[in-house]
């Protein structure tokens, strides 16, 4: 959000303060800040008690920056603490997932018991099929039951699961399966979205031909597609699984055990493999859940309407709300499957109470009209979340408004892949809440905004957002690249942790995120660098250079837009450049994801550049969004942006 515009908002001064009924009932007390405040490690150690140990710690946090332990002397399984205990413990009988397809219809109910089963008979089988401790397995899925089965299971067994987002190509997943070695991929033949089923083993089978190390394809059958099947590597679901038994006993793990990787865009065309352990991520996935959202595991319904194949959905689908025994809603579909009144058929069948959505896809849901939600009866709901990027004001009071009736507070939660859970957010109930801030630090973690000298800025300056303490689910590394990890995120502020978010602390403290400072983009809260979506440009023959940049978007927050030059092959010459363009967007979705595909490519004779070669981005983001342009003295060829301008105003963007 550009920072006039929040000025003028802050001017408006608006600010909910909480309900004195929500405050009465709510899982955080004010007194919880001063409680973590004097002595945080003490107090996550406290909060580590929410999992099931086999072992229970002594030691809480061993720091030698940038590699932290947490509660290393302690052993677990942490399938154990999201789904056994709640048996043993007689809950199972409870709703662990609600269950509802794409298509209308078609839903399914899963008890914590039957999880149970379903875990352990997973479990059996990815033993049949030669798993071992350690082992990394790619996941591959749509958001069906098996993918949540297969996860937990996995971390059963100590393996480490790396969930690729169901919507990547198969090129984007071969590279993940290659860069953290997988021996293992778990998929379904297919996807429905919108009742039409899209290709997934297709995309393992092609990714495939480059990673021979992977020994087992365990594939669920969802679309009844035909599907190629290499006999000896590939097993269906229904053969394998559903024949073993279903008790199985778990191993404890020490604390410190790779839980997950997950991979994520940094700033070059490689993505990073993100890796997290288990009992320091458990343990505050599952506390900021509880604060956060403020569940009550007997009554509530809660929906993060999140993918799995993000962090959102490890830590807010998987891992925090199954340790506090809550029933959730599981979607499969997209937010129009079946007519845009979907989701709020759900919550109002449902009776959902919580929900947890991203600014883009509000934002979808307001250009819809509020006379869509306006049919449903949707008072069951009392909170709801957002994440993935900077909420706009107006979309947080129409979320606010029609979705919430006025009455449900709003928590902003900021947060990243790296973190692991959220660390800054309002705590409903005790802080007040502003639309379009994420307010402050949650309990037990330690932010600042400094300026470029690594100094904290006053209220009402701006900079960049920093943690200063270790934290319980921070990243503990860039899987095979310790040297990418110290350098990304603790070189730029010695001593800190650097986000590469800008903020800004308003009057009175509180904190505005700006967006990303580095060359990340945020395309409907998903995260691509710039350099990916050049990288996969100039993989075009008909590519000379490119450049690419996030202009703001009023739907997607950001949309890429890439200025790219060409060679000039007889062949390409010809060929009509409305054509060309469209072959280049396709290449970039069929190369990386749909996700990446630009909004607009702008064909240009030349990029601006400076004097010592680099692309003048700032600029082109300027171009883009058609701001006028600031100081251009630096270009080799001023003209050159001129010409670009001229290109962008004849330029009719496309609009898918
Ligand atoms: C980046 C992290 C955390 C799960 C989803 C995204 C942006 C995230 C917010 C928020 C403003 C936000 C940041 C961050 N972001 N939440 N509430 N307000 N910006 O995870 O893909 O790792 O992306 O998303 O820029 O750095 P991710």
């Amino acid at each position: 959000m550009p920072e006039a515009k929040i000025e003028a908002w802050l001017e408006e001064d608006r600010e909910f303060t909480p309900s004195a009924a929500f405050s009465a009932q709510a899982n955080a007390q004010p007194s919880i800040y001063e409680e973590a405040g004097a002595d945080p490690v003490a107090w996550w150690r406290e909060q580590a008690d929410r999992l099931t140990w086999t072992t229970t710690p002594t030691k809480s946090l061993e720091w030698d920056l940038p590699n932290a332990k947490w509660f290393a002397d302690g052993t677990l399984n942490a399938s154990v603490s999201c789904v056994d205990v709640h048996v043993s413990e007689g809950r199972g009988g409870r709703v662990a997932f609600h269950w509802v397809a794409d298509a209308e219809g078609e839903s399914r109910t899963i008890t914590y018991h039957e999880l149970h089963r379903q875990v352990c008979r997973t479990a059996n089988a990815l033993i049949e099929l030669g798993v071992t401790k350690g082992d990394r397995i790619a996941v591959y899925m749509p958001m069906i039951p098996e993918a949540i089965f297969a996860m937990l299971a996995i971390v059963r067994l100590g393996a480490i699961h790396s969930v690729v987002f169901g919507g990547f190509s198969a090129e984007a997943l071969g590279s993940r399966i290659l860069d953290s070695n997988c021996r293992f991929v778990v998929t379904a033949d297919g996807a429905f979205r919108r009742g039409t089923a899209s290709p997934l083993k297709a995309a393992v089978d092609e990714a495939l031909k480059s990673c021979p190390n992977v020994s087992a394809v365990l594939v669920v059958k969802r679309t009844e597609s035909d599907v190629e099947w290499v006999p000896g590597r590939d097993h269906w679901w229904h053969d394998i699984v559903e024949r073993q038994s279903d008790v199985h006993e778990p191993e404890a793990f020490p604390a410190e055990t790779p839980l997950f990787i997950m991979y994520t865009s940094g700033t070059t065309a490689k993505p990073k493999g993100i890796f997290h352990t288990t009992a320091g991520y458990l343990t505050q996935a599952a506390t900021t859940y509880y604060n956060v959202f403020d569940v009550k595991p007997e009554t509530d319904v809660c929906w993060t309407a999140a993918d799995i194949g993000w962090i959102t959905g490890h830590s807010y689908i998987v891992y925090g709300p199954l340790i506090n025994g809550v029933t959730q809603i599981l979607y499969e579909g997209l937010p129009d499957s079946g007519g845009r009144d979907r989701w709020w058929k759900i919550i109002s069948g449902y009776k959902a109470t919580i929900l947890y959505t991203a600014p883009t896809t509000i934002r979808t849901l307001m250009k819809w009209g509020h006379q869509i939600p306006e049919e449903y009866d949707l008072t069951s709901l009392r909170l709801l979340g957002t994440v993935g990027e900077p909420i706009n004001p107006e979309a947080w009071m129409w979320y606010r408004k029609n979705i919430g009736g006025d009455r449900c507070p709003i928590v902003d939660t900021w947060w990243q892949t790296e973190t692991g859970a959220i660390l800054c957010s309002p705590l409903p109930g005790v802080t007040s809440t502003k639309p379009g801030a994420a307010m402050r630090a949650l309990p037990g973690i330690s932010t600042a905004v400094v300026d470029d000298a690594g100094n904290p800025v006053g209220h009402g300056e701006g900079g960049y957002l920093v943690v200063t303490q270790p934290w319980p689910a921070m990243i503990r590394g860039i899987w095979g690249d310790p040297d990418r990890f110290f350098d990304t995120y603790w070189s730029r502020f010695p001593g800190k942790y650097f986000a590469g978010d800008g903020a800004k602390l308003d009057a009175e403290g509180d904190l505005w995120l700006l967006g990303r400072v580095d060359d990340v983009m945020n395309i409907s809260g998903h995260r691509l660098s710039t350099t990916e979506v050049e990288h996969a440009l100039v993989g075009h023959r008909a590519v000379a250079e490119a450049a690419v940049v996030g202009a703001s978007d009023e739907t997607t927050g950001q949309a890429i837009v890439a200025f790219v030059t060409l060679k000039l092959s007889a062949e390409d010459a010809e060929k009509d450049h409305a054509a060309l363009i469209e072959e280049l967007r396709a290449h970039v979705a069929s190369t990386i994801s749909p996700i990446a595909k630009p909004r607009e490519i702008i064909l240009t004779p030349d990029l601006p550049k400076t004097r010592s070669g680099k692309i003048m981005r700032r600029l082109l983001r300027d171009v883009a969004e058609n701001r006028s342009l600031g100081d251009v003295t630096t270009l080799t060829d001023p003209t050159v942006v001129n010409m670009i301008t001229g290109l962008m105003d004849t330029h009719a963007s496309s609009d898918d």
